[in-house]
């Protein structure tokens, strides 16, 4: 008989991107209050603002190594093969066709890679702007601009992946995979067949191997 539900993320995997996203809200809030003037004024305070912005990037970069490091490394290693990859399939999911997908479709490849580098380009041109207040060498004319870019690309692109994990119904079963580590079958296969079925082919091995010969 197959399982009824399927592991979807490790602990490691679930920890490192709940401690990313709340990390990444507060620099998200505490940085748009330091963007927009009148939200700055509002607040009336802009020192506190920036500290809570700095300390909380010091923290993130602090919390995201902990994890990786005392966490499953192996499984981190497996899924960065695992996006890293774009098979035939993924290809044509991309171009807009239906084509049968592994445990992460083509699009959530794309994201886990885009948020990947904009929390280094984050990292670097956030780290610039804070050098650069205490030594005029770091001080380049663009950075501000693409600290500035890259916080509204993350915020459109954040306000489409909650959309997906809370309100679209066919896919916010998938917050069960990220809250208590795994989904139902059906609902994989429907979304996932490729990974979905490789569950079903080691279930199958398995009673394969466990029935007496004939
Ligand atoms: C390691 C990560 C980060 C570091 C070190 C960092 C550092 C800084 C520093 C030093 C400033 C200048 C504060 C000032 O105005 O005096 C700043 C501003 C800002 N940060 Fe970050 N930041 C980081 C990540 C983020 C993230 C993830 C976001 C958004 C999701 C963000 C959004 C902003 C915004 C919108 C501003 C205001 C820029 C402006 O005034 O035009 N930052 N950041
Ligand atoms: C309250 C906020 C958030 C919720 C409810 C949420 C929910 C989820 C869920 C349910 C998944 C698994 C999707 C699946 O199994 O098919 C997921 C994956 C992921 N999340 Fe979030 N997330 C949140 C915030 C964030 C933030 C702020 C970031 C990055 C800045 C982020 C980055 C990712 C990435 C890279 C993945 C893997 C690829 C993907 O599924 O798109 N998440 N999230």
């Amino acid at each position: 008989m197959a399982a009824s539900r399927l592991p979807r993320f490790t602990r490691t995997e679930r920890t490192l991107h709940w401690v990313h996203a709340s990390a990444f809200l507060v620099l998200l809030g505490s940085g748009l209050a330091l963007y927009l003037p009148s939200l700055a004024e509002l607040i009336g305070r802009r020192p506190l603002l920036k500290d809570i912005h700095v300390y909380t990037a010091a923290a993130w970069a602090a919390a995201l190594a902990l994890v990786v490091l005392a966490g499953n490394r192996r499984a981190l290693r497996a899924t960065a093969r695992e996006v890293n990859l774009f098979d035939a399939n993924d290809r044509r999911w991309l171009r807009g066709n239906k084509a049968p997908q592994g445990r992460l479709n083509a699009g959530q490849k794309l994201n886990t890679v885009v948020t990947a580098a904009f929390a280094i380009l984050f990292a670097v041109t956030g780290t610039l702007l804070w050098l650069g207040e205490r030594d005029t060498r770091f001080r380049f004319a663009q950075t501000i601009l693409i600290h500035d870019w890259l916080t509204l690309a993350s915020l459109v692109l954040f306000l489409g992946h909650l959309y997906l994990a809370v309100i679209q119904p066919t896919t916010r079963h998938a917050l069960n995979g990220m809250t208590r580590g795994w989904v139902d079958a059906d609902w994989a296969r429907r979304h996932h067949a490729t990974w979905a079925a490789d569950f079903d082919d080691a279930v199958t091995s398995r009673e394969a191997s466990r029935s007496p010969a004939p």
